[in-house]
């Protein structure tokens, strides 16, 4: 069995002339938090899009759980990618239950993924009278519905205050004890350095450093001289 749930070897991604992803090559470790840092712009979107399926490399191939890649790992695969697919006039237990319906799961699993995402006490609410911060959790609990392996959130902070982010990063922790491998982007260095096992930092749609990360790492500095030498380079 892998040690790795995604594996993308030399993966790009060109949009009519110009490549948002170059020859990327990424390892995600199983049970792990990835945090993908790069800034606006520097392809965190397009890849994690690739990994869903919304769009296609133009070459290079995504391994899953050691075979490559198809449409029947979906299942498996849980997202939020930039803002959370909610019906703004139902509750929010109303919006997992239509989920749940469409993928045939039970409706037991959408109060779980409530509990899980302590959005119990708001069920019956409209998502239309939601915070920033409680979208994003349903967001995130819609991802759940299906049990996945891996869970990938694309700047999920983006508009939270400090309270929801500190929320937000212990769930994360414990979606990875949990058996669930997650992959987070920011462009918020110190953010992804607190909850993350390993990171990759993207900058012009490729890959420039990978490696386990700890909180004494100067992540800024690091970030700083892997950027000025690629553009010295
Ligand atoms: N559908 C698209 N068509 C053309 N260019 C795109 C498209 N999506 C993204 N891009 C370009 O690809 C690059 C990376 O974008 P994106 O992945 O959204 O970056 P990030 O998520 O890191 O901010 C940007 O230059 C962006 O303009
Ligand atoms: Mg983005």
């Amino acid at each position: 069995m892998s040690a790795y749930i995604i594996k993308t070897n030399n993966v790009s991604k060109k949009f009519k002339k110009a490549y948002a992803i170059k020859n990327l090559s990424m390892s995600v470790r199983k049970n792990s938090v990835y945090g993908l840092l790069g800034p606006n712009g520097a392809g965190k979107s397009t890849l994690l899009k690739m990994i869903t399926g919304i769009i296609r490399p133009t070459s290079g191939q995504i391994l899953f759980d050691d075979h490559p890649w198809t449409r029947k790992d979906l299942r498996n695969i849980g997202s939020l990618i930039e803002s959370p697919p909610l019906y703004e006039n139902l509750t929010a237990f109303e919006n997992l239950k239509v989920r749940a319906t469409l993928l045939g799961i039970e409706t037991d699993k959408c109060n779980d993924v409530l509990q899980r995402m302590d959005l119990m006490h708001t069920k019956n609410k409209k998502a239309s009278e939601f915070s920033l911060g409680m979208k994003q959790r349903l967001g995130i609990a819609l991802a759940l519905l299906g049990s996945p392996k891996l869970l990938l959130l694309d700047e999920p902070t983006n508009g939270l205050d400090p309270f929801g982010i500190e929320e937000l990063r212990q769930m994360i922790r414990t979606f990875a004890a949990s058996g669930i491998s997650v992959i987070v982007s920011s462009h918020i260095l110190s953010e992804v350095q607190q909850v993350a096992d390993d990171i990759g930092i993207i900058y012009n749609g490729s890959l420039l450093y990978q490696d386990e990360v700890d909180a004494n790492d100067d992540l800024e500095q690091l970030f700083m001289d892997i950027v000025r030498r690629e553009r010295e380079a």
